[in-house]
């Protein structure tokens, strides 16, 4: 099958802090680095390294030769890389202590890719061809139209999220691979549970890949849900443990492989990235993943958490109405103290609160997305009186139901 990643290459400048910087402070860094990145670039990388032919298609400046380079010695096919004139796309980042980063970008170069230039690319695939995007290059609604028109199966990695994202058309996509900030500002919903009712109601062809960082990921489609847990590594840099992750999935597809195997390949890619510095240079090779796979120890703290959290938020969906501590205690097998202890620790809140929370959400979703009457809403999320409906609802979301269904939808 062939793949064409459609995406940014950037210069990375990785300053080394004690602590990402906070507004209005200055700080002095430890060390700078500059290495080759941009989230296309990268997950091109990644797919080679993962075994799969891929064409890279972008825009690089006349300071961008390192890219190109690194790209070839990588085996990515670079026929569609363009240089234009002007300063190449790049990224200023901080990595803490902890591994953790901030990063802005310079789009540059990355934002010259035409209509022309995609049309030019695009003459090259056909239908069923993969075309990988995200969200760091200009015209990416155009591409999307585009390949969708030619049957062209699309997979979105919508990062770093705008309102690019917004506009577009998710019923002509194919796979989506998001984390948990972007699969918020897209779907509204604050969990993973809630995330997976949400893709399945509102896309029930389009298939979801759900990055929870320590916590794993999700796959889900139409008919199944499967977890992989993360594998636990010392982090040095995350930066591009995302983009590994997406490549080695998107090498997996195009090798029509089982999504179990994929995803356990692609989390192991992705930890062995998290342990290294740098973007593309983090990136293993996949006989380094077969290497380490066997010695690397799942995350299951985090994954058992998740799973109960999954059940708590379940049971509550379906019980808006009549959910109560004893009911869901009997449920899990434990005791109603125990099944408490648990909530506060899992979510910070006590069972009627966490229950408020979510009933106050679901109205909210109804709200934007259905066109109920008020009192449909409140009668489904289990709100016997509307006047305290009302209250928790503007003390939440600063306005009340009728001002929120105006002004957000
Ligand atoms: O995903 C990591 C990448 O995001 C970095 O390489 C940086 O260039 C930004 O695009």
């Amino acid at each position: 099958m062939k793949i064409l990643n459609f995406g940014s290459c950037n210069i990375d400048f990785v300053y080394s802090v004690d602590h990402i910087v906070r507004s209005g402070e200055t700080i002095t860094t430890n060390k700078l680095e500059t290495f080759p990145g941009g989230k296309g670039l990268n997950q091109s990388i990644a797919i080679s390294k993962a075994g799969s032919n891929v064409f890279h298609a972008g825009c690089i400046g006349t300071d961008g030769k390192m890219l190109k380079d690194i790209l070839q010695k990588n085996g990515v096919d670079i026929s569609y890389l363009k240089t234009v004139e002007g300063k190449n796309g790049h990224a200023i980042i901080q990595v803490n202590k902890e591994g953790s980063n901030s990063i802005f970008l310079y789009p540059g170069s990355n934002e010259m890719v035409t209509k022309d230039f995609i049309d030019t690319v695009l003459n090259n695939f056909e239908k069923d061809n993969i075309i990988l995007l995200q969200n760091e290059i200009s015209n990416i609604d155009y591409i999307v139209k585009k390949a969708y028109e030619k049957e062209m199966c699309i997979m979105l990695n919508p990062s770093p999220f705008n309102e690019k994202i917004t506009n577009l058309d998710f019923k002509m996509l194919s796979y989506i691979l998001l984390n948990e900030v972007e699969a918020e500002e897209i779907t509204g919903c604050t969990s993973s549970e809630e995330c997976i009712v949400y893709f399945k109601n509102t896309y029930p062809h389009l298939k979801v890949i759900l990055t929870l960082g320590e916590k794993g990921c999700i796959y889900i489609d139409k008919n199944s849900v499967i977890r992989q847990s993360a594998f636990k590594v010392k982090a040095v840099d995350t930066t591009a443990a995302g983009d590994t992750f997406t490549g080695y999935f998107v090498s997996g597809i195009s090798k029509k492989e089982n999504i179990k195997d994929i995803l356990k390949t692609a989390s192991a890619a992705s930890a062995i990235a998290v342990s290294r510095n740098g973007a593309a240079p983090s990136i293993p090779s996949k006989d380094e993943v077969i290497n380490c796979i066997e010695g690397l120890k799942p995350n299951d703290t985090n994954n058992k958490s998740e799973i109960l959290l999954g059940k708590i938020e379940a049971y509550i969906s379906e019980n808006f109405k009549n959910a109560s501590l004893k009911d869901l205690a009997l449920k899990l097998g434990y005791s109603s103290v125990y099944t408490g202890n648990l909530i506060k620790k899992l979510t910070g809140k006590s069972f009627s609160k966490y229950l408020q929370q979510k009933r106050c959400q679901y109205a909210a979703k109804m709200l934007l997305n259905t066109d109920l009457s008020i009192e449909s809403i409140i009668e489904n999320a289990g709100y016997e009186n509307e006047s305290f409906f009302r209250k928790i609802f503007k003390e939440k979301y600063g306005k009340n139901p009728l001002e929120y269904r105006k002004e957000v939808k």
